[in-house]
């Protein structure tokens, strides 16, 4: 990929300073320089070894409320739900009296950490207090917490409830969009679902700021909005992860073309104005065509999120968010420049860029949003960030070797031989602990409990992860400066009791659930494929009429419409819900695949005459009148009826009675859809209530929905009331993907969709674009997804797959 194309803004960053007041490069020195100090007071106390004292004498008094006394140690052995089994876990926590606890602790945690809070602050304590105290309501109840924006990418579902709650749907459906371009635009070779992950992570960490700012007096409208800014600024701020963070990070570019990339962002930063997209200079051949649509999207994509951010703030704000973001990007910059093979970094090159980062993102998100001065937010968060960022490094030490990162526990891992003079990364991070104990959080006893619990916990997983020898062996290796206080360390991870954090059973009950929707995904997707396929090729009718000529023509005129770019859903539908749902052969549903598909394509021809909606193209190529005459058309469309009838009459291999139970069914859906046809034609110039719009979307488009769930489910005896749940979800989805197809009408583009846009409104039809508006539309829209998402859920197991099917429904393109 190539990079030389962009031009560097010619308003050099000395001129535009002037401007905007950004000292930029001044802000990095002077935090470099805090850094130093930093760095050098925790040297010090390694060195002195004074920090061993001081947390020795917190362990002891940590301890009392966390190691047992040893009778009851070795008498009370009690069991224990597994955090695995996510509800059991809570509700075995409640009824040992720890729940109380565990939640207190994680949201003390979340609030030193994500929102810069002290704890000895009483405002605070009882926002925490709130705060938990809502979170096991919601536990209890069996629900998961809603309390703020939920950040497990897949679940969209409840992140559009989690809008409707707070009156932003329109900002949550454009969230949802951006976020659905961002991962498509990822290239192979930089993880899309990661970075799908971080983004979600950096915007709910900006909007959890923006609730931290307003109470219950705050009016409605002005929490909406400032919900609304908030999101839009978090993926303004988080687009910066995958697109300039992980872009740089990735084997992607070229050094001399990441190297062109940072000045184009350094520039931006230093500036305040993104240098403008030099078009394509002709200098690279047409086979970087490619690399150029996706660096031309990621500029204007960043573009406008730098001026969407750059908009909304104001005088003293401005400045001090492109000073942060500089410094911020600068020691990403310099950090990811090391070289695990230099044998030559001092402490000061390892660890000051890592200070600096680790506080930056969390600078970040709080000036990107605005959020008010309180005077030690800064400086604590500016101590805090290097505690969280060793912990991790620790955890990932093994990847981080692998990869060849260079980070303090790796470079010490592979030179610590012919270095003696390093440090150990880990007695680093105590002294941090020590120091944030003391000289940052005033010894107040909350704070030393939950960094202390933190800590443990951390040591706790990491043995449990890597097995006891290993554990001990890195231990070995990491804690030779440190014997009597690591004895200590390794007492409580041995003994020690309620350190687990909340937010951990989260995270990993969501990378559980995240593989496994990936996996489930994939496996849809070339699913889809196949099927389709097959179906494909089982369609065509062959000419075997005994009417000569005619009747053959006719026939030739119906295998136009059958082929062509249909999408297949109605049979591929019903070809999973036979197989994958019920466990029926493939083979012998074939019949009611094709006979689905035909009825559908009949639709299609009548929907298209001039009588109804006057098409001219469909499935990318001419209408069926239009090919070839009205007439021709009609009959065909009545021929593809009794085809399908025929199909259904071949199905082998059920009882009779049911084969004839599903073509009266079917026979009844198809006068149904007629009925809907009529009703949307008549309701031509009509302002319809929503009422009546889901009603006619319902019968014209529902109910084919309806029946290729309900079909196959008939020809398994399935039970009732899984009927029921098929026709509820059939409903929702049903409508939603009508909607979805009158959206596309409105916005979309012949080409792509293979059938004219805008003939909703050239007709003058009444549909949800045309009565409610595009806004309103995609509102309902996803109402009816969440209905539906609901109703997947009720669903047995092996029926589950049907939320990617809706999935695919509310976001296709053509
Ligand atoms: C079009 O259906 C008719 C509607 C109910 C909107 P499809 O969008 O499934 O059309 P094909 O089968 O892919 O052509
Ligand atoms: C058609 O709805 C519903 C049918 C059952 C044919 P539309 O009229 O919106 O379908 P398109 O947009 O022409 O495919
Ligand atoms: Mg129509
Ligand atoms: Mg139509
Ligand atoms: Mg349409």
């Amino acid at each position: 990929m190539s990079l030389t194309s962009i031009n560097i803004n010619p308003a050099g960053p000395n001129e535009a300073r002037e401007v905007t007041g950004i000292r930029a490069e001044e802000a990095y020195r002077r935090a470099e320089l805090r850094a130093e100090q930093y760095l050098e007071q925790l040297t010090e106390r390694v060195q002195g070894g004074s920090y061993a004292a001081e947390l020795t004498e917190d362990f002891q008094v940590w301890k009392k409320s966390h190691i047992r006394p040893w009778p009851a140690r070795l008498f009370g052995s009690r069991s224990s739900a597994q955090p695995q089994d996510y509800n059991r876990y809570i509700q075995w926590m409640d009824a040992a009296g720890k729940l109380n606890d565990y939640l207190a602790r994680s949201v003390s945690y979340l609030y030193m950490r994500d929102l810069g809070r002290a704890l000895d602050d009483p405002d605070t304590q009882s926002r925490i207090h709130r705060t938990a105290g809502g979170l096991k309501r919601s536990l209890l109840s069996g629900g998961d917490p809603q309390e703020g924006m939920p950040t497990d990418g897949f679940d969209t579902a409840a992140l559009y409830r989690w809008g409707q709650q707070e009156q932003i749907e329109d900002t949550v459906i454009w969230m949802i969009a951006k976020m659905k371009r961002v991962s498509e635009n990822i290239p192979e070779g930089m993880n899309a679902e990661q970075a799908q992950r971080k983004l979600l992570k950096i915007i709910a960490g900006v909007v959890l700021h923006a609730r931290e700012e307003m109470d219950a007096q705050t009016p409605q409208a002005e929490r909406s909005r400032r919900m609304d800014e908030a999101v839009r600024l978090g993926y303004s701020y988080g687009l910066t992860y995958p697109f300039v963070d992980d872009l740089l990070d990735s084997q992607l570019l070229t050094d001399e073309e990441k190297k062109r990339y940072s000045d184009l962002i350094r520039s931006a930063l230093l500036s305040g104005t993104v240098p403008v997209w030099d078009d394509w200079s002709g200098a690279f051949g047409s086979g970087h065509a490619e690399n150029f649509a996706l660096i031309r999207y990621i500029h204007s994509e960043l573009g406008e999120a730098f001026e969407y951010i750059k908009g909304r703030q104001s005088g003293e704000g401005g400045s001090v968010f492109f000073e942060q973001a500089y410094v911020f990007f600068e020691s990403q910059d310099v950090d990811r420049n090391k070289s695990l093979a230099d044998g030559t970094y001092t402490a000061s090159q390892l660890y000051v860029p890592v200070i600096l980062k680790s506080s930056g993102s969390r600078l970040i998100a709080r000036s990107v949003g605005q959020g008010g001065g309180d005077g030690g937010f800064e400086r604590r968060t500016f101590y805090y960030g290097i505690y969280n960022q060793l912990a991790d490094d620790f955890a990932d030490l093994f990847d981080d070797l692998e990869t060849g990162a260079v980070t303090p526990y790796t470079y010490y891992w592979k030179h610590r031989g012919e270095r003696p003079d390093l440090q150990s990364p880990f007695e680093m991070y105590w002294a941090v602990i020590a120091y944030l104990i003391r000289d940052v959080y005033g010894s107040d006893a909350n704070t030393r409990e939950v960094l202390l619990d933190r800590a443990i916990n951390g040591l706790k997983r990491a043995r449990q992860r890597l097995g006891i020898p290993r554990y001990e062996e890195l231990m070995e290796v990491l804690t030779p400066g440190m014997p009597a206080l690591n004895a200590v360390i390794q007492k409580m991870v041995r003994q020690a009791e309620d350190v687990e954090f909340f937010d951990k059973l989260l995270r990993d009950r969501m990378l559980t659930e995240m593989k496994k929707d990936r996996e489930d995904r994939e496996r849809f997707r070339s699913l889809l494929d196949e099927v389709r396929a097959q179906i494909d090729a089982a369609l065509p009718i062959s000419p075997d009429s005994n009417v000569p000529a005619v009747g053959d023509s006719l026939i030739d005129a119906a295998n136009y419409s059958l082929a062509g770019s249909g999408k297949r859903l109605r049979p591929i539908l019903a070809h999973l819900v036979a197989t994958e749902g019920y466990g029926l052969d493939g083979q012998q549903v074939r019949p009611l695949l094709k006979s689905l598909e035909y009825l559908h394509t009949a639709s299609l021809i009548f929907d298209d005459l001039p009588s109804q909606d006057d098409a001219d193209l469909r499935r990318g190529r001419q209408t069926l009148h239009m090919r070839y005459d009205g007439a021709t058309a009609e009959l065909s469309g009545l021929l593809l009826i009794q085809q399908g009838v025929r199909e259904q009459s071949r199905l082998q291999g059920f009882k009779p009675e049911t084969v004839l139970e599903l073509m009266h069914y079917s026979a009844h859906k198809a006068e149904e859809l007629c009925m809907g046809q009529a009703l949307d034609l008549k309701s031509r110039g009509q302002k319809l209530t929503l009422e009546r719009l889901n009603e006619i979307c319902f019968y014209k488009t529902g109910v084919a929905f309806e029946a290729c769930l309900i079909m196959p489910a008939m020809l398994a005896n399935a039970p009732q009331d899984q009927l029921k749940q098929l026709e509820t979800l059939a409903y929702h989805a049903g409508i939603a993907f009508q909607i979805r197809d009158d959206l596309l009408d409105a916005e979309g583009e012949a080409l792509q969709l293979g059938k004219p846009a805008g003939q909703d409104e050239a007709n003058g039809s009444s549909t949800f674009v045309t009565v409610l508006g595009v806004d309103g539309a995609k509102r309902e829209m996803w109402n009816h997804y969440c209905e539906a998402s609901d109703a997947v859920r009720e669903l047995p197991e092996r029926l589950r797959f049907l939320k990617h099917l809706l999935d695919y429904l509310v976001q296709r393109e053509k």
